[in-house]
Parts: structure tokens; sequence; C-alpha cells
């Protein structure tokens, strides 16, 4: 690759980081990719349900317009019509990236796509692999698109990289600094993407993994980005209560995410009473949108005098349905982690209550994933392009890392200006500010793990 090309820093090996690493680097441009934690260490690779897709023109029973107007319609009235529309409509062209990337969905017994149906969308429109394993089964193909292009030359990697700060040159953002091995490493780029996640671990019960603490929006907040709807984080209504929870007895164990795909499959949610109290609450019981039913369930268990308490889901009646086996083939990796907990779910009540999940919230961006500052992107859930408004139509999140990780690198590869109306001038930090001069682009890099002196940018012990 000549010196000449244009690079890319990408922060963050989510599907959006992943993905928009693999199409830069395919189009001709350097790419830089550090990431926090290890290259699988995401929200992605932990995602159960799937990506929200309709396919083909028209879909047997679905349609595109009828995945805008759910989208639309979870989001509560706080959405951004022509972004979901763009998110909607750019679906199938992005699913049928992740093809080029070697990315397999379960298939039907007719050999179609298996399309799942979940919370608050009209028509089963959910792709998902491995049963229950979407996230990994994504994220494991992309990881080894992306550890071929590093072994060409053309990825440069980074795992365990923290980054520090932004690095604003004439008030454009022209690189990364970021901790590595010891020292402090700048990347130095024509243009970042912040693809960095969310923020769950702010909470004291969530799903999300130890990475997801909000780094992308503290460094953009930092170089002056706008942010909006912070107000809105999404609980996910079933997370796993271990048996074990609370006693004081060693060690509490992370919170397990049990898919919405679950009640999709027609799973109910009874209270200790044994009384099933969703349809009392919203005419679509269960598969009212995902807002309206965690709420339910902390509004239900307040009614009956226990707030901290929890619910069953109850998933038995999916086994009774469909026959003996079923949630084994169809959620193999829930019925092993059920198992793990102490709970047979073909038998028994699974304890759950809901779980912080999603951020819908920041980064503003526009429509080609621009923050409001010169030279930073921002895709997935870092950012905040209103496709979801105030709440997120379930297996939407995936879709928008993909959707919006692609236009972030249509724009760079077309050059694209950006004026930034809504900038806000930078919060003072502690963080040492880096000025402008202090460092420079350097050359593409030898390929490597360890960064050279001098290589990646100015290494500061
Ligand atoms: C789930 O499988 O319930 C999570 C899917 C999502 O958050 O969209």
């Amino acid at each position: 690759m000549g010196t000449s090309s244009r690079r890319l820093v990408v922060v963050g090996s989510g599907i959006a980081g992943l993905y928009a690493a693999l199409l830069a680097a395919d189009a001709g441009t350097e790419v830089v990719l550090l990431t926090k934690g290890a290259l699988a260490e995401s929200n992605t690779w932990y995602a159960q349900g799937g990506i929200s897709a309709v396919l083909d023109a028209p879909a047997p029973g679905d349609t595109v317009a009828a995945h805008i107007a759910d989208t639309l319609k979870a989001g509560a009235g706080h959405c951004n019509e022509e972004a979901v529309r763009l998110l909607c409509t750019e679906a199938r062209r992005d699913i049928a990236g992740l093809g080029r990337f070697g990315v397999r969905f379960d298939l039907d017994d007719d050999g179609g796509p298996a399309l799942g149906l979940e919370a608050a969308h009209s028509a089963p429109r959910i792709l998902h692999a491995g049963g229950d394993a979407t996230g990994a089964g994504v994220a494991d193909a992309l990881i080894r698109a992306v550890l071929a292009r590093q072994a060409n030359g053309t990825i440069q990697l980074f795992p365990h990289a923290h980054a520090a700060a932004l690095v604003q040159t004439g008030g454009r953002v022209t690189g990364v600094t970021f901790r590595h091995d010891g020292g402090t490493v700048t990347a130095a780029g024509d243009a970042v993407l912040l693809a960095t996640g969310g923020a769950g671990r702010l909470f004291a019960q969530t799903p999300n993994p130890a990475v997801a603490t909000a780094d992308g929006l503290a460094l953009g907040r930092r170089a002056g980005a706008a942010v909006a709807d912070l107000e809105f984080f999404q609980f996910h209504p079933t997370c796993l209560v271990h048996p074990a929870a609370g006693s004081g007895s060693g060690a509490e164990p992370e919170p397990l995410l049990i898919s919405e795909a679950v009640r999709g499959e027609g799973a109910t949610l009874i209270d200790t009473r044994g009384v099933r109290f969703m349809p009392g609450y919203h005419p679509d019981g269960e598969l009212a949108p995902r807002d309206v039913v965690s709420r339910s369930i902390a509004l239900h268990l307040a009614k009956l005098g226990d707030p901290n308490g929890h619910v069953y889901l109850d998933a038995r009646v999916v086994e009774a349905c469909h026959g003996k086996g079923y949630l084994a083939r169809r959620f193999p990796t829930l019925t092993v982690r059920t198992r793990e907990a102490g709970i047979d779910w073909t038998r028994e009540l699974v304890p759950v209550a809901p779980a912080a999940h999603y951020w819908m919230g920041g980064l503003t961006t526009d429509l080609h994933a621009r923050t409001t500052v010169p030279g930073l992107y921002a895709a997935g859930e870092v950012a905040c392009t209103g496709v979801h408004g105030a709440n997120r139509l379930a297996s939407n999140s995936l879709l928008e890392g993909l959707v919006f990780g692609q236009r972030a690198v249509e724009s760079f590869l077309r050059g694209e200006t950006w004026v930034s109306p809504d900038a806000v001038p930078p919060l003072a930090s502690g963080i040492p500010s880096v000025d402008d001069g202090e460092y420079s682009l350097g050359a593409w890099p030898e390929r490597q793990h360890a960064p050279a002196p001098g290589a990646v940018g100015s290494v500061h012990e």
C-alpha cells in the first residue's frame, strides 16, 4: 500500500467497528483498529436475538415500510424518521455485505433464512446465527476477516489499547492517543471513527460486558462533540436473577440476558403468585415494546410490595408447544447457561428482572455518521443517530452498527467535509490536552502487534 493512502482510525471492535474497518480496508484505506479489550470483548459478541432486516422485496408477509413503522412506534414518537428510513431500507445491502465477510445466518427447512419474531415487530424478521448466539457468530466471522487483513498488512490492530484522548489539529480530529503495553501511543489519521459501544456498566445490574463504560462518549464530548438523548437508557425485561444472587455467599454471578426471542417463541411472564400479568398492562402482553414490558414488571413488583423482587419467565410452554428438545435446538447457549445456574427451563420457571441493556443516547450524528466535530465519526451504540428514539426496537442495534458503519466509511471515502453548527466547546478535564503539532501523521506502520517507536505516532512513557 502506498504512503499516499488516506488513513482511518477505528476505535472499538463491535459490529460497527469491525465492519467499517473491513469496508475501509477493502476500499484501499489504511486502517488502524484499536479496541480496549480482546477483539471479541464487545456487546456485539453477546447479542443473542439477532439482526432485524426485511430481505426480499416484497418479503412474504412483511415490508420495509412495516419495519419502519414498527421502529417508529417502539421509539415512542422520538425517532429521526429519515434515519429510520435509511436503517430499514439499507438493511438488505448490509446483510449481504456481512455475507461477503463470511457471516452465515441460520436457515429454515426450505433453505431460506430462518426468521424469528421479537417484541413489537409486526412480522418475523429477525435473522439469527447459532440459534441464540447471533452476535458471536457475526463477530467471529468479522474478526477472522480482520485478522486476514492484518496478515496482509491492510489493517493494523491494537487490542488491549485504551483510548485516552482524541487528537485535534485546527479544530479537526486527526488521531487518537491510547494506552498500550505500558506506554502512550498516538495513531494519526485523516479521520477517526468511534465505535466504542455503550455504557451498561454504569448501572448496578447489567448483562453488558466490563468494557461497556461510556468511553467513546467521554472521548467525543471532551473533544467538543454534541450529545443527545442521554436520558434514554433501555432496560431489558428479562435478565436471569441467579438463585444464589444476594446471598452474600461469594462473588455475585453476572446477570444473564434471556433473549426476547424466547418470548417471541411464546414464553410468558408470571408473578410469584403464578399469575400472568402482562396482558393487564398492554394488549400485546409479553410482546409489547421493551420499555413497556420492563416498566410493567417494575410497576407490578411495586404493586405486590416487592419492588426489588423478580418475576418468572415461563419457557415451558415453548417446549410443550414445539415438542421435546425444541428449546435446546433453538436456544442452545441459553439452555446451557440456565442449566449452569441450576435451572432446567424445560421444566422449571426462570427468575428474571429488568437490567440496564442499551443506551439510545450518544454522540449526535447526522445521516453520514458525522459527529458535530470535523474529522470525527461515530457509529453503533456510542452514536445517537435518532433511529431508536426513546426506546430501541429489538434487534435494531446490530443493524444500526452495520448501516451507519457503512455510511461512515462511504462519507470518509468521498472525502466529505462538514460544517459543525452544533459543536460545543470542549470540556475541560484532568486529562492533559494534546496540542496541535505535537503529533504528526506517521508513515503507514509495519504490520505489528506492539507499536514500533515512531511508527504509529509518538510513544510517551
Ligand atoms: C435479545 O436477544 O433480547 C436482545 C436483542 C436486542 O437487544 O436487540
